[in-house]
């Protein structure tokens, strides 16, 4: 059984599509820089092991990545999960785990990297709008796209319409490449999104990486 940790910072709705979604695979812990994450609560419920490494007791940021990527280690992951963790990892974190760690962003990336992605969305007047599930590098929200899905923007929306729209898709694509990665059907080669077999991708407008 391969094993999954996954990374929170806040509400965690993300983590709990993946708890329901039957994955191949044990989620051994959660883990969360901040202790009033709600999603902790959840995964304590369900009987999973917390912990929390609080960034703020670290003089340095590659401290913080040190101590996390130790604790992240101790778990022996085949996958690291970032679903909703708010800080920015570094070296010092990812050299340990190429290629293992993923993460959903709320956009169509290369659009609307970092934060209020809603709101830039509708600011620029964009039709389409959606989210990214990718490999995680050292460049803040612009490792290799592994899946995208998009949804159209409407004349009545606000950033919290179009967010909930969005997040519908979120929970609904990020198992889905979860389970492909444990399914061995991606990976991160040279950089890149390699993909094994043939997918179905399902509407709305769900692409994949590249070399399919
Ligand atoms: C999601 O929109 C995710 O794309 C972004 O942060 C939000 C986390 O929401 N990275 P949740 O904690 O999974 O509910």
């Amino acid at each position: 059984m391969k094993r999954i940790v996954i990374m929170i910072s806040g509400r965690g709705s993300n983590m709990r599509a993946l708890f329901e979604a039957n994955l191949p695979a044990r989620i051994v812990a959660v883990i969360s820089n901040n202790a009033q994450a709600a999603g902790l609560d959840y995964a304590r419920q369900h009987a999973v092991e917390t912990h929390v490494v609080n960034h703020r007791e670290f003089a340095h940021r590659t401290e913080f990545d040190q101590a996390l990527a130790e604790r992240v280690h101790s778990f022996a992951p085949d996958i690291i999960v970032l679903a909703g963790f708010m800080r920015i990892l570094g070296e010092a974190f990812l050299s340990r785990f190429s290629g293992r760690v993923l993460n959903i962003h709320p956009s169509l990336l290369p659009a609307f990297a970092g934060l209020d992605t809603h709101q830039r969305a509708l600011d620029e007047g964009v039709r389409l709008h959606g989210c990214t599930v990718h490999f995680v590098t050292a460049t803040l929200d612009h490792g290799p796209i592994i899946v995208q899905a998009a949804v159209p923007v409407l004349p009545d929306d606000d950033a919290a319409r179009l967010a909930a729209r969005v997040l519908d898709q979120e929970h609904r694509i990020y198992p889905m490449a979860i389970r492909w990665f444990l399914e061995d059907k991606i990976t991160l080669t040279d950089g890149h999104v390699k993909m094994r077999g043939t997918q179905c991708f399902p509407d709305p407008i769900i692409s994949p990486g590249e070399g399919a």
